[in-house]
């Protein structure tokens, strides 16, 4: 029977599950859609008992992608941060749906907030994050308000606030109540240098304490589960660990010069350091995880990447992505159009809710293959303009970016990517990569590998796109003429 660690991701529009060997190799996996809800503008929501579902299908379908018999070891968790919900401590029911990390249901309590510039600057100081309705804290604020003495009750212990992570070990163990350092980090409520509950913002925005679940490493044993749809009880939970996070440690972001960027919608990059970082507003500082060692990570958050080449697609009437790529591929390589998709506002460094989307640089004679490679190089250019900011901050250059997501597949969007950065660009064959990280630190805790020396040396196949020194001037002047490009669409109407 083959030792495996089954690693789940429960991510934003799917749950993920992978059976990993003592390889690192996935000799299983399945997958299962998630719903997502749009009660009202702005407002963002999934069913917890949905999620509880679509956890147990995606398990079912891994064990029974493999013909083979497998005995697991441990399981390990990636979750989408951010999300969060409520439920009753005595029944385990939910008292709302998961709030997304995409609801901006607190933007005014957010706007209100940031008037008082000495609250605004201690949030920003002790939790790593600039105040944002992203964040749980002002949205779980403003749930725990709506419930009749919710306060109340959650200062008695009735009431579990927690993000996905502590939603499933809750379910999948017997009621254990625990979350990992990296998801904490997340919630805006939590203390990335003391690794506490801040009491200070718990106070402000009255939510109890003793709502919030024990904090623990990303790599520990934190109960066995009960049995679980197919999955058997009395098996070891190892690990848990933000999506993001997990990619990173999965990219092996815990060596140095290592930077991971995940490409979709939106665009993550992000890196790992050992000491805690200075504190600046145009990326996020959190914690990457804790296993033996704990890490600190820098984050920025691209808003529009994957969906802004998608919008420009749809607006000329391209059917799909391989026809996108196809009519960028026909444009002129010094054709005069920059594309900024601030679609609804931007996202990291910026952090501008007022900027628009504009095209800048039409000509009479340009062509829709430029407007479409315009879209194409926007994602290049964040991309850029998160790695420059973190590499600023790392005290050593940056040798890697390890990428992750479908338009990784595109290789001369990577290929541009490289020669734009001057760094090399590591793409593996593995897609689940926030799984397979939240697998290494199961792995880690329960003893397969000794040490992350051993995961480094495990086979990795892997692509590199390794940078080109002439293109690498040309990309750079392109990237001014994208830099002045974003300025415009900036600028006060
Ligand atoms: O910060 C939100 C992020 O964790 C969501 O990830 O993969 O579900 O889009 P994903």
């Amino acid at each position: 029977m083959r030792k495996v660690i089954l690693a789940i991701d429960e991510g934003t529009t799917n749950v993920k599950s992978l059976l990993m060997d003592k390889q690192g190799d996935v000799i299983g996996k399945g997958s299962s859609p998630l719903s997502i809800s749009y009660p009202s503008a702005g407002h963002v929501e999934q069913d917890p008992l949905e999620m509880i579902e679509r956890v147990k299908a995606s398990i079912e379908l891994a064990l029974k992608s493999t013909a083979e018999k497998v005995d697991i070891e441990a399981v390990a968790i990636s979750n989408q941060r951010e999300s969060v919900l409520l439920w009753d401590r005595q029944t385990g029911k939910p008292l709302s749906n998961v709030i997304s990390w995409q609801c901006r249901r607190s933007e005014s309590l957010c706007e209100s907030l940031r008037e008082d510039e000495i609250f605004s600057q201690y949030v920003q100081s002790a939790t790593g994050l600039t105040l944002d309705p992203m964040f749980p804290a002002t949205k779980v604020s403003m749930v725990l308000s709506q419930i009749s003495m919710g306060e109340e009750r959650a200062g008695q212990g009735e009431i579990c606030i927690g993000t996905i992570n502590s939603w499933l070990i809750w379910n999948m163990t017997d009621q254990t109540f625990v979350t990992d350092v990296s998801n904490a980090s997340r919630t805006q409520l939590f203390n990335i240098r003391d690794l506490v509950w801040e009491a200070g913002i718990l106070k402000k925005l009255h939510i109890p304490a003793k709502a919030l679940p024990t904090v623990v490493g990303s790599s520990c044993v934190v109960g066995v589960t009960r049995e679980f749809g197919m999955l058997k009880s009395g098996i070891p939970i190892a690990s848990q660990v933000g999506d993001s996070h997990a990619a990173l440690f999965g990219h092996g972001g815990f060596n140095k010069g290592v930077v991971k960027a995940t490409y979709g919608t939106g665009s993550s990059v992000m890196a790992a350091v050992p000491k805690l970082p200075a504190i600046r507003s145009e990326i996020s500082t959190t914690i990457a995880w804790q296993d033996c060692d704990l890490f600190y990570g820098l984050e920025g958050n691209i808003t529009h990447t994957g969906s802004g080449i998608d919008w420009v697609r749809r607006m000329l009437g391209v059917e799909d992505i391989e026809a996108m790529c196809e009519l960028a591929a026909e444009a002129d390589k010094d054709h005069s159009v920059f594309f900024v998709p601030a679609l609804s506002g931007l996202g990291a460094p910026y952090w501008d809710l007022d900027a628009t989307g504009i095209f800048s640089g039409l000509k009479s004679g340009t062509e829709r293959a430029d407007i479409a490679r315009a879209a194409f190089e926007a994602v290049i250019f964040q991309v850029a303009d998160v790695f420059n900011l973190i590499q600023e901050e790392l005290p050593e250059p940056i040798e890697y970016l390890s990428v992750d997501g479908g338009p990784t597949h595109n290789d001369w969007l990577m290929q541009a990517q490289a020669d734009l950065l001057g760094v090399t660009i590591r793409r593996g064959d593995v897609a689940e990569v926030s799984a397979m990280g939240a697998g290494f630190l199961a792995g880690l805790e329960i003893g397969w590998w000794g040490d992350k020396e051993a995961l480094a040396n495990l086979k990795r196949h892997e692509v590199l796109f390794e940078p080109k020194r002439a293109k690498h001037e040309y990309w750079q002047t392109r990237y001014l003429g994208w830099k002045a490009a974003v300025l415009k669409c900036r600028m006060p109407s």
